[in-house]
């Protein structure tokens, strides 16, 4: 059974990309450091997959641990890199946090990895196209000037993989531009945990929902959209986990367009905020408290993806659509307040 190693595999694109290795017949190997997740996942996806995932507590940062875990573990097939700081508006209060942990851990994971033939999966994301010019946008889509350090740095590190990968023969290396993850696995075992106040809309919804939070301050409706509210290209979690089962597939397979690639990872069709919260209280039947804002800062208006180049090549495709997206994120809000994790 091939050992897939998942940088930050106990956090919530990771923990639900655990399940789908497990479940196509892969051994899921976790790297975390916890600093912005709960151990109590391990515990959570073990409820899943009936077994314990194989766990590593420790800082990518730190070059030493990580080159003697790879010589202790010379059987990884491949490295899914989930480890890195995600938070926008952080990323503008603390830029130094940010360049230090996404740089320093990934430049040690691919120098532990000199000289030896590796699989390499990113996470990148779609806030490296900015404001496209055209919608959908395709990979193909000029990448624009960062509006945060967080962007920036999902852009950066871009490029230092398609360097690594032109400069050395063993990389072989796919980032995955997500889109916008939502919801929850639909065991409502996993899902998303916020640390804090929810930054992202769609846990800020679900807290205000159970009566976590007051209310939720849409961030303007004044753009130049129908509803006047900025448009997403929201993906369910799991279907964003299987793709990256999909792109560890192509790189044992081998991947016919070269060494470095990139996929958009969404459903190809956009949502305003106004959208997804009428989809939300239609599947949870739960009216929601929310009132209009002020814009947020660097928010861009309206971006989806073109995922035929991900359809067509990484054999992958969105199947779950937006009311199984707020189904799941409802139901794993309501497992919370019964089964607080925290
Ligand atoms: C979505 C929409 C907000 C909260 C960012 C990163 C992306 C990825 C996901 C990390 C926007 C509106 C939100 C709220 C609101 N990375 N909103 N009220 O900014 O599209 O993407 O997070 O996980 O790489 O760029 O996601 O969920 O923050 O916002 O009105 O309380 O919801 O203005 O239009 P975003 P988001």
């Amino acid at each position: 059974m091939s050992r897939i190693l998942v940088t930050g595999g106990t956090g919530y694109i990771g923990s639900h990309t655990v399940v789908e290795l497990h479940n196509a017949g892969y051994k899921p190997v976790i790297i975390d450091n916890l600093s912005n997740s709960n151990i109590k996942i391990l515990d959570q996806i073990e409820k899943i997959i009936g077994v314990k995932p194989e766990f590593h507590q420790f800082d990518l940062c730190d070059a030493e641990k990580v080159n003697a875990f790879v010589q202790a573990n010379p059987d990884i097939q491949g490295i899914i890199h989930f480890a890195a700081s995600k938070a926008v508006g952080e990323s503008v209060q603390d830029p130094l946090k940010y360049y230090h942990n996404n740089f320093f851990s990934l430049i040690n994971l691919l120098n532990a990895y000199r000289g030896k033939n590796v699989n390499f999966v990113f996470s990148s994301s779609c806030t490296v196209y900015g404001e496209p010019d055209v919608l959908p946008v395709t990979e193909s889509a000029p990448v624009k000037k960062a509006t945060s350090p967080y962007g920036n740095t999902k852009q950066i590190a871009e490029e230092i993989l398609q360097d690594t990968a032109s400069a050395y023969d063993n990389y072989h290396i796919i980032a995955l531009r997500y889109f916008n993850p939502v919801g929850a696995h639909p065991s409502a075992l996993i899902g998303e945990l916020p640390n804090g106040v929810p930054q992202n809309l769609l846990p800020f919804i679900t807290q205000t929902a159970i009566g976590k939070r007051e209310k939720l301050t849409v961030f303007g409706n004044d753009y130049d959209t129908p509803d006047g509210s900025c448009i997403r290209d929201y993906i369910h979690v799991v279907d964003l986990a299987k793709a990256h089962v999909a792109a560890i597939k192509l790189l044992e397979k081998g991947n016919p367009n070269g060494k470095y690639d990139v996929f958009n990872v969404g459903t190809g069709n956009g949502y305003s905020v106004l959208e997804a919260i009428a989809a939300f209280e239609k599947a949870s039947g739960q009216k929601l408290k929310y009132e209009f804002g002020p814009r947020r800062e660097g928010d861009v208006v309206k971006v989806w993806g073109d995922v035929s180049k991900s359809n067509r090549e990484l054999g992958w495709k969105a199947e779950l659509g937006i009311d199984e997206m707020m189904a799941s994120a409802w139901a794993w809000e309501k497992y919370l307040k019964e089964n607080p994790l925290d």
